[in-house]
């Protein structure tokens, strides 16, 4: 198991291009399920969870296949097993991304049922409800959701109990070629989901009011092939700009969306950052002291949950206090212990992080808890005197595309450590010899 390892205190310059978004790539790759034809994919990241939905694909009977210009193809016209195991799903709780299209596709379907992850229990219940809605007969048992709809999905109107993100992705998906209009009400309005309705469309679907809470779906009797765009990854675009800032630098995100990214935008230019935006790029940097600002965590256009562990970082050295509530997850502070242990000032009440800021973090051997938190302590280990071995790197993996090549392109001193090689140093973590 990796480590990678990182010696701070370094102003960050510079530009980086974001990469194509992990989280709308994943349900974009989950559609080519309802297609009768092959789907090109263009900027689908080269990242962890996305080679396993392509392994989940080819196990359902997929063609999944890159060209010579990096473009993805799936052909789904030979997938002839609408399932998804174990193996896959635990290892990505997206994986319950094909629920909704290989219902509305083979009209039965059994997917594992995701397990609790670190940052919370995140069952798929209101999937599986708005599924009901449509008809589907579903059961749990042994672990996998089997459900089916003999005589095909009917058009619902689903108020969701919650936003979820990838609950009005699943039911999007279903509902495209379901018979009639379904209503999503209190629907997610992430960019991501946008995105996956402007993909549908290009392929003769018909949504509207995704962007809004009430997403309109008049279903088709079939989809077509044809290309398919991910949109800029904007918690890998704020994560840069953070890296910047934290490290009282200025960097620039370029092929990346301000509009997608306006409330943490919001956020640093109150805790008095520079920022300037253009048409798609966004540059962030520092002019003088960062003051610290109260944050909750909301769904979209709120300030997103997926930034809650880099934004704690850069208060953590901010001027002042800040307090930061998750609303959305019921354990993801799990970074908060070790920017502790580098040096940080944090006190937990349930929900809410108070940060107190301090003028410095020094660098120490921490542990990466999932995706974000570890993009967190990265940002810690960047602004931090000294060396920072961040262990159980796989969860950055899954997210950030070249994360130490474009940290370096911005001046860190970055690289990753094999386990042989910090055996070889004698530095040897216990999840290593797991
Ligand atoms: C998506 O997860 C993202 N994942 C997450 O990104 C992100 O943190 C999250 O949305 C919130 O923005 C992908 O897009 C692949 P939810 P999702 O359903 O869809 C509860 C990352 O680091 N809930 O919007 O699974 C749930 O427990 C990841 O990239 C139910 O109770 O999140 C949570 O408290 C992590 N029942 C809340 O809703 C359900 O059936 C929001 O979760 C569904 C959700």
């Amino acid at each position: 198991m990796d480590s990678i390892v990182i010696h701070g205190g370094i102003p960050l310059h510079g530009s980086v291009e974001a990469s194509g978004a992990k989280n709308a790539a994943l349900p974009l790759l989950a559609l080519a399920i309802l297609a009768d034809e092959p789907v090109i994919y263009h900027r689908i990241p080269h990242l962890q969870d996305i080679s396993t939905m392509m392994t989940l694909l080819a196990y359902q009977g997929a063609d999944v296949t890159f060209d010579d210009q990096n473009r993805l193809h799936i052909d789904c016209r030979n997938a002839d097993k609408p399932e998804a195991p174990y193996e896959l799903v635990k290892t990505m709780r997206a994986s319950a991304l094909v629920l909704g299209p290989l219902l509305a596709k083979f009209r039965r379907a059994k997917v594992s049922l995701p397990g609790g992850c670190a940052i919370g229990a995140r069952p798929i219940d209101l999937h599986l409800r708005g599924l009901e809605a449509m008809g589907a007969t579903i059961s749990v048992e042994h672990g996998y959701v089997t459900a089916e709809v003999p005589d095909g999905l009917k058009g619902a109107h689903i108020v969701f109990e919650q936003v979820t993100v990838t609950g009005t992705e699943n039911l999007m998906m279903a509902a495209v070629l379901a018979e009639g209009e379904t209503i999503l009400d209190r629907a997610a309005r992430e960019p991501e989901v946008v995105n996956l309705a402007d993909a549908l469309r290009a392929l003769g679907a018909d949504i509207s009011g995704d962007g809004t809470d009430r997403i309109v779906v008049r279903g088709v009797k079939s989809i077509h092939g044809g290309d398919v765009f991910t949109i800029a990854d904007r918690i890998e675009t704020a994560t840069y700009l953070t890296a910047g800032l934290i490290t009282g630098g200025d960097v620039t995100v370029t092929r990346s969306n301000p509009a997608d990214l306006q409330a943490f935008l919001r956020k640093v230019e109150q805790a008095g950052a520079l920022v300037e935006i253009g048409d798609d790029w966004i540059r962030c940097a520092v002019q003088g002291q960062l003051q610290g600002v109260n944050m909750n965590t909301m769904p979209h256009p709120g300030f997103p949950t997926d930034l809650q562990a880099q934004f704690m970082a850069l208060m953590c050295l901010a001027g002042d206090s800040s307090i930061i509530r998750e609303t959305i997850f019921e354990n993801r502070f799990m970074h908060v212990q070790e920017l502790i242990r580098m040096g940080a000032n944090i006190q937990l009440d349930g929900h809410t992080a108070i940060v107190k800021g301090v003028s410095k973090l020094s660098g120490a051997p921490v542990m990466a808890t999932d995706l974000r938190a570890s993009a967190g302590l990265v940002l810690a280990a960047l602004a931090a005197e000294g060396e920072t071995v961040i262990s159980r790197v796989y969860h950055i993996d899954r997210g950030y595309e070249r994360i130490e090549e474009k940290l370096r392109i911005l001046g860190a001193h970055i690289e990753r450590r094999s386990e042989s090689e910090n055996f070889v140093r004698g530095v040897r973590f216990v999840d290593e010899q797991q």
